[in-house]
């Protein structure tokens, strides 16, 4: 009798360690691309405690929240000095994390922070070197749920131990990389950990081996249309490399940022969502425009985006300027994308769609996305006209 209570309590407690450890297995860290808004590309080092607070009241009054961008993501000038025992202080801009932390997670939103493996960062502020697990903790006490790891002054490390040396200094940025994700895993907070070190070492071959649940591909994205539209084009042959849990990041969202019309505003938004990108707006959210908001919050762009099944998009076919994208959908359906990247103020072209080629079954119905509209099933020959920097973006499902 006691034999055969001991086994059901012997099966009940593994049963509750299954159903204590499946949640875990569910919630993969950045399962889609993460999405949210991060202080840079328009703060810049001006960025505030009050700013950030602001930004939180803004993704939630927008409907950006409800639309899936969670992350409010500090990015370089936050940190103050090291005390005696090395823990780190914030500076002036940011008196209390901890509250903050505290304010931005009462909104339903998660709060994001950036540091170093180098002594300093980019705009030479603390570092992380000798101090990855006390700053992993600090992270961790205050409620930090993704870290941007930015190499920048862990160079000035590398050319210093290993002078002319590119493979044992591409080691030590691997092993750098390595360090902090074990610090993060040891804290048991699970924190969505961005690497940033614009590709070096073709990162993506890499990256997930360090822990990484996305990386940059490229130099600093600017609020231009030359920059988006060349980091946009070099993702070629990338798609292998991501997935659920581990992403490229061609950089951040410049949309309503700079002086990029609507057409350049929705060929940006358009190709990081075709490309599976983790989506972080960087606009001033004070300045939010319904046309800007509609865009960043287009739920057919960001239903491409977030597709579960989670594969990048390839180049199908260019025909000069004008470039044929296409990604497959998890209901078994294609995204393909046609950007027209020249400069001609009306470029137009027979340009087929070279649908098989795509991916597209016969028979398959389209939607034209940007202008929310069911084309039925189209053929290659489908007339369209492109202006400069405009995107035709489609839906095809079965
Ligand atoms: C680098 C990064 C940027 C930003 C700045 C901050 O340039 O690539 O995204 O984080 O540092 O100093």
């Amino acid at each position: 009798m006691r034999r055969i209570a001991f086994a059901l309590l012997a099966s009940a407690l593994s049963l509750s360690a299954v159903a204590q450890t499946k949640p875990a297995a569910q919630t993969t860290l950045a399962a889609t691309p993460p999405m949210g808004w991060n202080s840079w590309n328009w703060f810049a080092g001006k960025v505030t405690q009050e700013d950030v607070k602001a930004a939180a009241d803004l993704i939630v009054s927008s409907g950006m929240r409800d639309a899936g961008y969670v992350y409010v993501n500090i990015d370089d000038t936050w940190e103050g000095k090291r005390d005696a025992n090395g823990v780190l202080h914030t500076n002036e801009k940011f008196p209390d994390m901890k509250a903050l932390a505290d304010y931005v997670h009462s909104k339903g939103l998660k709060l994001g922070i950036y540091s170093s493996p180098g002594d300093q960062t980019c705009a030479k502020y603390e570092g992380s070197l000798g101090h990855e697990q006390q700053d992993a903790d600090l992270y961790a006490s205050w409620g930090i749920d993704y870290l941007k790891y930015d190499l920048c002054g862990f160079g000035k490390e590398m050319n210093s131990k290993a002078p002319g040396d590119r493979l044992k200094q591409n080691q030590m940025m691997h092993d750098a990389y390595e360090k902090m994700h074990q610090a993060l895993l040891k804290t048991g907070r699970p924190i969505v950990y961005s690497l940033c070190q614009y590709g070096f070492d073709s990162v993506w071959q890499w990256g997930p081996s360090v822990g990484a649940n996305l990386w940059r591909t490229t130099g600093d994205v600017q609020a231009n249309w030359a920059s988006i539209a060349l980091i946009g084009k070099t993702q070629i042959g990338l798609s292998k490399y991501a997935g659920p849990g581990h992403w490229n990041d061609p950089d951040m969202l410049e949309v309503g940022n700079g002086k990029l019309s609507l057409d350049e505003n929705r060929a940006h938004m358009g190709m990081w969502a075709m490309l599976a990108a983790p989506l972080l707006a960087g606009n001033n959210l004070t300045q939010l425009t319904p046309e800007v908001t509609g865009i960043l919050t287009n739920r057919e762009v960001l239903a491409i985006d977030q597709d579960k099944l989670g594969k990048q998009a390839e180049r199908v076919y260019q025909e000069g300027p004008i470039e044929i994208w296409s990604r497959p959908l998890a209901d078994g359906g294609v995204a393909l994308s046609v950007i027209n990247f020249g400069e001609d103020e009306n470029f137009v072209r027979g340009i087929s769609l070279h649908l098989k080629e795509a991916g597209v079954k016969p028979g398959m119905k389209a939607r034209d996305i940007w202008n929310a509209k069911d084309l039925g099933a189209i053929k290659d020959d489908y007339k369209y006209s492109l202006k400069r920097h405009q995107m035709l973006l489609l839906r095809f499902s079965k």
